[in-house]
């Protein structure tokens, strides 16, 4: 897959609904720090290295899942209104492609003998980072490329209902984990506007279940106080 984008073109995000900020920042951050720790594991120590791998199969089960939410709902939306999304649908293929080949690559970890682990994790490191560039490049074009298209052939109220589609989907234990790789991904106005809509909207014991369960523990102290003020949560 090649992508080719001007860094100097990028057109202004923030005049629009922004269907793909928050879930892509997660992705960022999520992929981002699994790198790190992929880094730095010690890969010979099974034990240890069992949690980053539970981890990271968890972060690939999002991912796939976040893929299919876009094809499910974003790219039905433009084919429904005549729009290409073969491009978009051979990248999410490659995706998919990925998914695959680093569960095997992790299956080749848990079943290499001692002495070969290293070896198998560090071809893990190396294809994760591989992936994990890919999908930047990927969410790149979506947010400059496709974002405007859908701005240009699409209403606000359009692109909320796709929005709430999307979310009326996930079964509550994958809403609270999405909620968990973004809420410390994205910045305080953002954290506030998402959780705001969400206390309105959602039943106040939802709300709280994603406060106690993905909210106060992705925060530090001091952020969360900020938010906790902005969002006049009783102390
Ligand atoms: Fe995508």
């Amino acid at each position: 897959m090649s992508h080719e984008f001007s860094l100097t073109s990028i057109p202004d995000l923030n005049s629009r609904y922004d269907i793909y900020g928050a879930v892509h920042k997660g992705l960022r951050k999520a992929g981002c720090d699994l790198l790190g720790r992929l880094g730095t594991a010690d890969f010979h120590n099974a034990e240890e290295t069992g949690f980053l791998i539970e981890d990271l199969r968890h972060y690939l089960m999002l991912a796939a899942s976040h893929v299919g939410h876009e094809d499910d709902h974003i790219h039905e939306a433009l084919a429904a209104k005549g729009l290409s999304t073969t491009t978009l649908d051979e990248q999410h293929d490659d995706h998919r492609t990925a998914f695959r080949e680093l569960e095997e690559l992790v299956v080749a970890w848990e079943n290499a003998w001692p002495l070969h682990k290293p070896a198998c994790g560090r071809k893990l490191y190396l294809a994760f980072a591989a992936y994990i560039a890919d999908d930047f490049a990927h969410m790149h074009e979506e947010e400059t490329v496709t974002g405007p298209l859908l701005w240009r052939n699409f209403t606000d109220h359009e692109m909320l209902g796709i929005e709430m589609r999307i979310i009326a989907s996930l079964s509550p234990e994958k809403s609270m984990a999405f909620m968990r790789i973004m809420i410390p991904a994205i910045n305080p106005a953002e954290r506030a506007a998402l959780l705001g809509a969400m206390k309105k909207d959602a039943p106040p014991e939802v709300f709280q279940a994603v406060i106690d369960f993905a909210v106060r523990p992705a925060l530090s102290v001091g952020d969360f106080a900020q938010l906790a003020g902005a969002l006049q949560l009783a102390a």
